[in-house]
């Protein structure tokens, strides 16, 4: 059948700025007349030239409003000139999926439909975010482009007869405007699957969950709480790797409205599987994902936590237990500027180039590129290396069963020998979510005073018997050192004398309100085992104190501490 494609008129929204990660906003946004399709639009013309004749992946976490917006998607592209979209089946592409499938198949970029760890359903987020041909999310250049686009839209291509079933996987090719336009809808593992088996040895860690003759079966829980993940979940741990069906695994079926809870793997949004792990001494490691599957948390026998940043150092040091390290070799380490320093004494030890960006995995996608940096990881429970350009969450719980299989010990020994050998940094994080927007600037503004004021370094701050004096304030800035590209105010740090930190941040992947994070960490050489809360509680009401966080906000408790 021959298409044709119109031109609709439009008018710009306010506030399609994308954030940290793509732009999110309530299901119902979305759903207004044009507000999707001007969005997508605007990414497309963003890409220039390039577009002509191009190839696109689509797919996300399969949350309500997905089938709507892919099929926005699939009209839009088809009248602008783009030659093929690569679909996950029924739209299903965890983000860490899509991130490969661009690799692979060396296409101009993905469209990833996914608010990630927000909550989905019809009164929830819905997100889109643009990936690059490298396989990660868009660097700011790109995305303030697409804003300043968004703010002057006035229409839109649209092929309005296009009706393109994704449902079933195969190739369908359509006329449109006299050109051929191709949608192949994939499978939405098979991809991930292989490459996934190039980077693990995947019989090794078969034996560590089956068992053998000498070892009984490695009991692991993994929970993909009702997102995306329970798709790759039931491929490589159930069918792979011999996972029971029933113990091993848990929430796989993938839900639009991620069945009512709030799919972020930390010890909050996941107490269900921690209270699970904590309560049956037979499991030994317990993992979550969020909805998407680039988050990742871990833990041990009886819900031993695994913070992400140690998560990160642990990787690091023991990176010779995993086949793609061995052949690729490794290169620099790199975190996020609020992520715990642990990972920083791994690669002074093995004599490593040490990263520090700001919050966000765009920003690791350079070094990535220039072959400078193979693995990198953020406090907000991401963990990834360079097989990708995203995050990824089950790649990070194939790392930890290889890290397991190799070195034969609990989750909690191998922590407990990390900090032996390199000491802890102890790290929390304080989330003040759904703030009003203006008392929180209004605090942010406080705090940027305050540094400011030249007598500020050297000034002593005491709670629960302990005093910190500050060594250093400022607000964090970042010069990549491929592009050169400047990136300011991403947190408010404030170091003491004694190593300690504090540092403070809005979210930028919200979609109401400001939600305030407070990060504090510190540094033990010789006392590792204690309690990371309480260790952390002085210098964290010393940041408290500083930032006058309750008089600004009225808040007096954090809605999530990880
Ligand atoms: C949060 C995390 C950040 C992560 C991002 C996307 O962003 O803090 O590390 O990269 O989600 O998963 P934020 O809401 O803090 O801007
Ligand atoms: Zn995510």
């Amino acid at each position: 059948m021959t298409l044709s494609s119109i031109v609709v008129p439009t008018t710009p929204f306010e506030g399609q700025k994308p954030g940290t990660s793509g732009l999110r906003k309530k299901v119902k946004v979305f759903m207004e007349k044009n507000y999707t399709e001007n969005f997508i639009q605007c990414i497309l013309d963003a890409l220039g030239d390039k577009l002509q004749g191009s190839t696109l992946i689509v797919g996300g976490d399969g949350r309500y409003f997905s089938k709507q917006a892919i099929n926005i998607i699939i009209r839009i592209a088809a009248a602008n000139g783009v030659a093929k979209l690569i679909i996950g089946q029924r739209g299903i592409l965890s983000t860490p999926a899509v991130s490969s499938l661009i690799r692979t198949h060396k296409v101009l970029g993905g469209i990833v439909l996914t608010a990630s760890h927000n909550p989905g359903g019809i009164r929830n987020d819905f997100g889109i975010k643009f990936n690059i041909d490298n396989g990660g999310p868009a660097p700011d250049s790109f995305t303030d482009a697409v804003y300043d686009l968004t703010r002057q839209i006035k229409q839109y291509k649209f092929t309005p007869d296009l009706d393109c079933d994704f449902a079933q996987t195969g190739v369908q090719t359509f006329q449109v405007d006299g050109r051929d336009f191709v949608v192949e809808v994939i499978d939405s593992s098979e991809n991930y699957v292989t490459l996934m088996k190039q980077i693990f040895d995947f019989e090794k860690l078969r034996e560590l969950i089956k068992g053998t003759a000498n070892r009984p079966p490695f009991q692991v829980l993994i929970d993909s709480m009702n997102g995306v993940t329970g798709v790759y979940v039931t491929r490589i741990f159930v069918e792979e790797l011999g996972a029971n069906p029933d113990t091993n695994v848990r929430r796989i079926i993938p839900l639009d409205n991620f069945g009512e809870i709030h799919p972020d793997p930390n010890l909050t949004y996941a107490k269900d599987l921690v209270d699970k792990v904590k309560a049956d001494a037979t499991y030994d490691l317990g993992a979550a994902f969020d909805g998407d599957g680039d988050r990742n948390m871990i833990i041990g026998k009886r819900a031993f936590f695994v913070t992400p940043s140690d998560s990160l150092a642990v990787i690091a040091n023991n990176l010779e237990c995993i086949p793609y390290f061995k052949s690729n070799g490794v290169h620099g380490f790199a975190r996020s500027m609020p992520t715990g320093a642990a990972v920083d004494r791994v690669a002074a030890k093995l004599g490593k180039e040490m990263f520090e960006v700001p919050t966000g995995w765009k920003y690791f996608g350079n070094l990535m590129d220039a072959g400078r940096l193979s693995l990198c990881g953020e406090e907000s429970f991401g963990t990834g290396s360079d097989h990708i350009r995203e995050k990824d969450g089950i790649w990070a719980v194939l790392a930890w069963l290889s890290i397991i299989a190799h070195k034969n010990m609990s989750i909690e020994d191998i922590l407990t020998e990390h900090w032996k050998t390199y000491g802890r940094n102890y790290f929390t994080r304080y989330d003040y979510e759904e703030c009003d927007s203006n008392d929180a600037g209004k605090m942010m503004a406080h705090l940027e005073e305050t540094i400011a004021d030249p007598k500020f370094v050297g000034k002593e701050y005491s709670a629960g018997g302990k005093t910190y004096k500050v060594k250093q304030a400022d607000n964090f800035s970042y010069v990549d050192p491929i592009d050169k590209s400047v990136t300011k105010n991403q947190g408010i740090r404030i170091l003491f004398e004694d190593g300690s930190r504090v540092i403070y941040r809005l979210s930028g992947t919200g979609s109401t309100g400001a939600t305030i994070r407070l990060y504090a960490d510190s540094y033990e050489k010789s006392n590792v085992t204690s309690d990371a809360q309480d260790m952390l509680k002085p210098v964290v009401e010393v940041g408290l104190e500083l930032s006058r966080l309750k008089e600004f906000t009225g808040r007096d408790e954090p809605t999530v501490i990880t």
